[in-house]
């Protein structure tokens, strides 16, 4: 069901910089103008701005620069999604939390996001730092009833579909790095965790996790990540509506879902890769279990898979491994 604020944020929102009348509000939601203030009120505390005009309404002139659910569906109000949105200011793990609401029994698709995670979690176990400095910590969860097999190219799918999304937000490409990174100039910006449950020959349930530098300023990180990790507002000089954001990432991870359910994805899949992958050409190492390949990087093939030339010549397929650029 709709919630006041969004109906209330929705009408604001269409009117762009336009005033909205304060008894056209109270008269659609059924309630006294005087309720309408207090819910201004309530917002107003939490990082919204309006411009009160007498005879003329409300105007929207401040957003919050942190997760605000209902202004979040207000962004998504015109498209008929079906999905539930969890959020926690602070969280052990979206991941996990969204593992915990599957295993309870909620319905999917949902999202879980959070400002702060006390365990954030990255690939073989590494710690996501996750303070609450304007990124983004969300995890998407899915039932998909699938093979186990299918599962080789969701992360990569995904990761073509976030970046697509970064590049029209930001009017800059972020980079790819085979199989879960998002890069702008060699730093890492954001990672992707995906994670399944099986039932016996199916994917049972599904969580898919991204953590994104939004608007990080430079001088946040610890000194290990100084050096490593960006942000976009960073890379761009500046800061992203991260509700703006979040809805629209919304929108298209529940899409990018779709496709890949329903194998629509696969013909452009590999060539879409292709346009943000920074391995290729590139000479590599390759930690595959406790062998490590060098070689030179040569794109992924449509199962996802990374296709490496040996120093023997030899041309070889990896499911996964992690992958560091040889310096010159
Ligand atoms: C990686 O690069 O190793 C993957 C990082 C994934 C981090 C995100 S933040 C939201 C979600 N919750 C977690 O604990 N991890 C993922």
């Amino acid at each position: 069901m709709t919630s006041t604020e969004t109906t209330i944020l929705r009408a604001l929102i269409e009117k762009e910089n336009g005033f909205v009348s304060g008894s056209i509000l109270a008269r659609s939601l059924d309630m006294s103008r005087v309720a309408v203030w207090q819910h201004m009120e309530k917002m107003r505390r939490h990082g919204f701005e309006f411009e009160a005009v007498r005879a003329r309404g409300y105007r929207l002139t401040k957003r919050p620069d942190t997760v605000y659910p209902d202004l979040i569906h207000a962004y998504l109000a015109a498209r008929k999604l079906n999905y539930d949105l969890l959020y926690a200011s602070t969280i052990d793990s979206t991941n996990d939390e969204a593992a915990r609401q599957l295993a309870g029994g909620r319905e999917a698709p949902f999202a879980v996001v959070s400002s702060y995670q006390t365990k954030g979690r990255g690939r073989f176990g590494r710690v996501w730092h996750s303070e609450a400095n304007g990124n983004l910590y969300i995890s998407f969860a899915f039932r998909p009833k699938i093979e186990p097999a299918r599962m080789q190219t969701f992360t990569l799918w995904m990761g073509i579909n976030i970046c697509e999304l970064i590049a029209n937000f930001t009017r800059t490409t972020p980079g790819l790095k085979w199989p879960n990174d998002i890069l702008f100039d060699g730093r890492k910006a954001g990672g992707m965790l995906t994670e399944a449950r099986m039932d016996s020959d199916q994917i049972r349930d599904l969580v898919f996790g991204l953590g994104l530098n939004l608007n990080s300023p430079a001088d946040s990180w610890p000194a290990a990540l100084n050096k490593r990790a960006i942000s976009l507002a960073e890379h761009t000089n500046t800061p992203l509506d991260i509700n703006k954001f979040t809805a629209a990432l919304i929108g298209r991870v529940l899409d990018a879902y779709d496709q890949f359910i329903s194998g629509d994805y696969r013909k452009t899949f590999a060539d879409r890769w292709h346009e943000f992958d920074i391995l290729r050409g590139k000479a590599i190492k390759l930690l595959h279990g406790t062998e490590t390949i060098a070689g030179t990087a040569s794109g992924i093939d449509d199962e996802g898979s990374l296709i490496v030339k040996t120093a023997t010549g030899r041309t070889e397929r990896f499911r996964a491994g992690e992958v560091t650029i040889e310096k010159k």
